[in-house]
């Protein structure tokens, strides 16, 4: 069995990929802000919950006191902002949580990682392709995808792999958040807003938390050996 770390594990994709992993009977550590969030998490299962911050470097290097085979880079965060108006700290924190964040996860990660090391990223289509209102958040994730590809160089000869995970709209608190910001945008009601934000994928619906978790099960596997510095798109062939 492995040990597993899942950043922002207390909702969303966190929580499905942490509670898929447990159920296999992996040993699972969840990480975020929200204590009580994690917990929930955890409920009714041998999860683990662990209070950090993912771009406080010595919050994240506490996290690691004993190895994980398997490291999920998953805490992010969406920002909606047109360039012309996006005070720099914006663009500073959609970056230190969504690209930093990834970087002082891996590292710390790869400390102690063996032969048969599993690092992933959940990144996005954003890492793949732009789009209006998401100039921050897309630079942020093309940079963890520029970030996986390297690093995958690096640790190849190590036996260890580094993936990510590309998600179109996931049905989620931040999936959720995207479809309220074009109703207020757009002056529109829930479900005109949905179909505009699900519109770019062709199967026209949000994506499960469980099609991501698939992915990355598939990723963490032992027959992925051989898959590196691969971004795995999962939106019903947006990109
Ligand atoms: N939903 C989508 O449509 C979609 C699409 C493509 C990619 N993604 C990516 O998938 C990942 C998960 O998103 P989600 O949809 O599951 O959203 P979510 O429910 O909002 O989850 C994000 C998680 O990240 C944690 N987090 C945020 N900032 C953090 C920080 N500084 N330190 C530690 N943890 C932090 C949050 O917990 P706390 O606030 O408690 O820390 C939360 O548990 C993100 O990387 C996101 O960019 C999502």
């Amino acid at each position: 069995m492995s040990r597993v770390l899942v950043t922002g594990g207390g909702s969303g994709i966190g929580r499905a990929i942490a509670q898929d992993f447990a159920a296999r009977g992996h040993d699972v550590v969840v990480a975020g802000r929200t204590l009580a969030a994690l917990e929930e998490t955890a409920q009714g299962s041998a999860i683990s919950c662990r209070a950090v911050d993912v771009t406080d470097k010595a919050q994240v290097d506490a996290l690691f006191d004993a190895p994980f085979d398997i490291v999920v880079a998953n805490a992010g965060a969406g920002t909606a902002m047109r360039v012309r108006d996006m005070p720099l700290d914006v663009w500073q924190n959609t970056l230190a949580v969504n690209l930093t964040g990834v970087f002082l996860t891996f590292q710390a990660g790869l400390r102690e990682m063996g032969a048969g090391g599993r690092l992933i990223a959940i990144a996005s289509t954003a890492s793949l392709k732009g789009g209006a209102n998401i100039a921050a958040y897309a630079a942020a994730k093309h940079g963890v995808l520029g970030l996986v590809r390297s690093l995958a160089i690096e640790v190849a000869r190590d036996g260890i792999t580094c993936n990510a995970v590309c998600p179109g709209f996931v049905d989620t608190d931040m999936g959720q958040a995207a479809v309220t910001n074009v109703m207020e945008r757009l002056d529109l009601p829930r479900d005109k807003a949905e179909r505009m934000v699900v519109g770019g994928n062709p199967m026209r619906r949000m994506i499960d938390v469980d099609e991501v978790t698939a992915a990355v099960r598939f990723l963490a596997s032992h027959e992925a050996s051989m898959v590196n510095g691969h971004a795995l798109s999962v939106s019903g062939g947006e990109i």
